[in-house]
């Protein structure tokens, strides 16, 4: 059974994006249809992230990082459909935002990414369902990459505020600050 429990922090943010139960539950139905194309969706989201310049250089600027990225990829977006909504899973995801903003990855690349989950996501889906199940499946992905891109959001504006006194390359040292304080067991506010 999907779950949406946890801190009043978490409910306070599954509130805001008006994810329910029900949206839970849809994301869990969808798992066996969608886990088996982890690697797909992966290999087709860095495909289309590596048509940008800017965003190709990042991605291939060190060796190892974008066959290490598949990995990240695939398991974040297995997460989107284990229907368990919690403050693990908003810690896991608040990390993202705080990742990129250390790699110097603007925002403004981050959300049309997230975007393109969604046109990936629903090619599979236009063929895998049939039209009358369409509807709450959709509205269930929508929901769920709307709390993933809230929490991102939110954890890349606290790097930019840790950093915004410090000058050039503040957001990234502000971001590796609040890394290595979560790693000292501050945490990411996943369960405040
Ligand atoms: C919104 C869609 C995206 C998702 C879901 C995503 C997912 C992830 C995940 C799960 C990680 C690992 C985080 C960790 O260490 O805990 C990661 C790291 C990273 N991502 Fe993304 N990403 C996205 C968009 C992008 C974009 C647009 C770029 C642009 C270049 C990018 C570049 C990176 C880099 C440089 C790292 C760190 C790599 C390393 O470990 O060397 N990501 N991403």
């Amino acid at each position: 059974m999907g779950a949406v429990t946890g801190s009043d922090a978490v409910e306070r943010r599954l509130r805001r994006v008006g994810f329910g139960p029900e949206h839970a539950e849809r994301l869990l139905e969808l798992k066996p249809i969608m886990h088996p194309l982890a690697h797909e969706m992966a290999l087709a989201f860095y495909d289309h992230l590596g048509q940008d310049p800017e965003t190709r250089r990042i991605l291939w600027g060190e060796p190892g990082r974008v066959e290490r990225l598949y990995e990240s990829f695939e398991g974040w977006y297995r997460e989107l459909f284990e229907g368990v909504y919690d403050a693990d899973y908003a810690a896991k995801r608040l990390r993202v935002g705080v990742v990129h903003a250390r790699y110097g990855v603007p925002l403004s690349s981050l959300i049309p990414a997230i975007g393109q989950v969604y046109s990936l996501a629903l090619e599979h889906l236009l063929v895998a369902l049939r039209p009358v199940e369409l509807p709450s499946a959709l509205e269930a992905l929508g929901k769920v990459l709307t709390l993933d891109t809230t929490l991102m959001a939110e954890s890349y504006e606290r790097a930019v505020a840790a950093g915004v006194e410090d000058g050039e390359g503040a957001t990234q040292r502000g971001a590796a600050r609040i890394l290595t304080l979560a790693r000292s067991g501050a945490g990411l506010g996943g369960g405040r």
